[in-house]
């Protein structure tokens, strides 16, 4: 007698809990949008996803690892200065404030974008920089104004 009863009120509860699961499958906000596909992608471990042997993006990999155009490394590191003229930086693409400084010859400012000079930090604060890649962004700052 005991044990059917119990048995009974088992049994209703599981019922319950399969109509309460049953309901929220059909409520929308639940449900995660995307085809089960896409579901499983999202749950891919990060960095499971490429598998040697696959073509895991390599294309934009090397891009990354080469060497930085002069204006990528201008866009990184000397606009911090060089936009807006912080303590006196010549501003990219001012011709006068340029003027004077390509007059010395670029050996002097190569000189500078090397060691430094006054506020103007050595390797203008790119210190992972080639010295290929700062030349590049030398270039890229006279160019502007030429
Ligand atoms: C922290 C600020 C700052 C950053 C970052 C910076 N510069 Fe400068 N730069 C200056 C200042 C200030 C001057 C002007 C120095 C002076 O003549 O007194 C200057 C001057 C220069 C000059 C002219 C030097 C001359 O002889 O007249 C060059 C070339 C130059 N910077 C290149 C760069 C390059 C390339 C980068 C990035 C790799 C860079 N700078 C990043 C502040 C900066």
């Amino acid at each position: 007698m005991i044990s059917k009863r119990i048995i009974g009120v088992a049994a209703a509860s599981v019922s319950l809990l399969v109509l309460s699961l049953g309901a929220q499958t059909v409520t929308a906000d639940v449900v995660p949008p995307g085809s089960d596909d896409e579901i499983s992608a999202r749950l891919q471990p990060f960095g499971d996803l490429c598998r040697a042997g696959e073509d895991c993006g390599q294309a934009a990999a090397a891009v990354a690892s080469g060497p930085l155009s002069g204006e990528a490394v201008y866009n990184q590191f000397c606009v911090a200065c060089h936009a807006a003229g912080v303590s006196g930086a010549p501003i990219l693409g001012e011709v006068d404030a340029w003027a004077p400084r390509i007059a010395q010859g670029t050996d002097t400012l190569w000189e500078h974008t090397i060691n430094g000079i006054n506020a103007m930090p050595p390797k203008g604060t790119c210190m992972s920089c080639s010295d290929e890649e700062l030349r590049g962004a030398m270039d890229y700052m006279i160019s502007q104004t030429q």
